[in-house]
């Protein structure tokens, strides 16, 4: 196994940066997710790791060797593609061993049906059927070994197409949504197997996802990338509760962070929608911030509670928890909070509420977004708002 470097990479197409400096070092080892947008370059990041595209400018090193000049086959990663290719004429057993005897035999011995009965390609056989047999025994597919492609649901064809990429040892894996064709349930239980299959391979995997929660439950990191640069890469747990950057917190976490543009009062309080708040920020007076908060850290109280206040515009039942969608004077978008099935019940649609908001839990960023500003305590012990 090894660790992977990307150095300073750029990369464009038709003289359209898609790539800008992208940096990026990927342990021994670690299982790190790659998000972002779609078409911010995920996969041709990926594809220039593996070698099938050329960078304009910047560097890739695999185990701390440099493969700039090395070809695809020659650096020894193992890619597993949103659309599983498998040769739908061959069986279960020959798609796992295409690539063992595109590697190992000559091509004598690859052509000839004859050639592969010499000692030399038997002994080879011999050993692939070792190699799949175990694979297939780990990955739950044992009994399908024999079938076509056609004749298997989409994630035994997913775990095949794993298969493929296990069987041949290689020393990183570059995996571009490869969940993304299944349901949702079987998605649910493929994720599983992934991370249970890196974990015992001990393997490094770099995974490519616009699934921000595959990668919140897989990653040891998850890196955002966005307009070409990675803006945060971090813990799952870090990218969520202390996001760098607001397009970073707007993108990670489902339903949304909830967006309230503020403008800093002489005392270093922000007032939101035209309303004053108890806590303070750390910007000057007269500055715009934006403050964001989590669904679930804010509260619905009594419209005479609270500063803000909104009518409830709509109700998204999850089972157990309702999201409320509050209208607030003035905000661009609505507010949505979390809260359990039994207090929900209680509340009708169009029902005039008011927003708590929780000091603590509030991330406060500058007017673009781009910098965080660390957040004092509350000055009064009333909750804010
Ligand atoms: N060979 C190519 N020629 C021209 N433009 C390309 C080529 N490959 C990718 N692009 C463009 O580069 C950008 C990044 O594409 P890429 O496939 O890397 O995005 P992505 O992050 O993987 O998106 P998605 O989440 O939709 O898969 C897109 O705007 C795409 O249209
Ligand atoms: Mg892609």
């Amino acid at each position: 196994m090894a660790s992977i470097t990307v150095r300073d990479i750029s990369k464009g197409f038709s003289g359209q940066p898609i790539l800008r400096n992208v940096s990026l070092d990927i342990r021994d080892g670690e299982f790190l997710s790659l998000v972002g947008p779609s078409g911010c370059g995920k996969s041709t990041l990926l594809r220039i790791i593996a070698g099938l595209e050329d960078q304009d400018g910047g560097a890739i090193e695999i185990g701390g060797r440099s493969v700039d000049a090395e070809r695809p086959g020659r650096r020894d990663v193992a890619m597993v593609f949103q659309s599983y290719a498998l040769y739908p004429h061959l069986s279960v057993y020959d798609n796992m061993a295409a690539p063992l005897r595109q590697r190992s035999l000559t091509q004598l011995q690859r052509g000839f049906g004859l050639a592969r009965l010499l000692p030399e390609a038997r002994r080879k056989e011999a050993e692939f059927r070792r190699e799949i047999e175990a694979t297939a025994a780990m990955l739950g597919i044992t009994a399908l070994l024999q079938r076509k492609p056609a004749q298997l649901s989409g994630g035994q064809r997913q775990r095949v197409a794993l298969g493929h990429a296990i069987v041949r040892h290689p020393k990183a894996f570059l995996m571009d949504e490869p969940l993304s064709n299944l349901d949702a349930k079987l998605r649910d239980t493929v994720r599983a197997e992934i991370s249970a299959l890196q974990r015992r391979l001990g393997a490094t995997f770099l995974y490519v996802t616009h699934d921000q929660a595959e990668a919140m439950t897989m990653s040891d990191r998850i890196a955002v990338i966005m307009e070409g640069r990675v803006l945060q890469i971090g813990t799952p747990s870090e990218v969520y509760h202390d996001p760098a950057d607001l397009r970073v917190a707007r993108f990670i976490g489902s339903p949304r962070i909830n967006v309230l543009p503020g403008e800093v009062d002489s005392t270093g309080r922000p007032t939101l929608l035209g309303h004053a708040v108890d806590f303070k920020v750390p910007s000057s007076a007269g500055s715009r911030v934006q403050v964001a908060f989590r669904p679930h850290d804010a509260l619905i109280c009594s419209a005479d509670d609270a500063r803000l206040t909104g009518t409830i515009q709509h109700m998204e039942n999850l089972g157990s928890d309702i999201l409320m969608h509050l209208a607030l004077p003035g905000a661009d978008e609505p507010i949505i909070v979390r809260e359990s099935y039994e207090t929900a019940a209680r509340r009708r649609l169009g029902d005039k509420v008011g927003l708590k908001l929780d000091p603590q839990k509030l991330l406060v960023f500058d007017e673009a977004g781009s910098a965080r500003l660390g957040q004092d305590a509350p000055v009064k012990t009333k909750a804010a708002s």
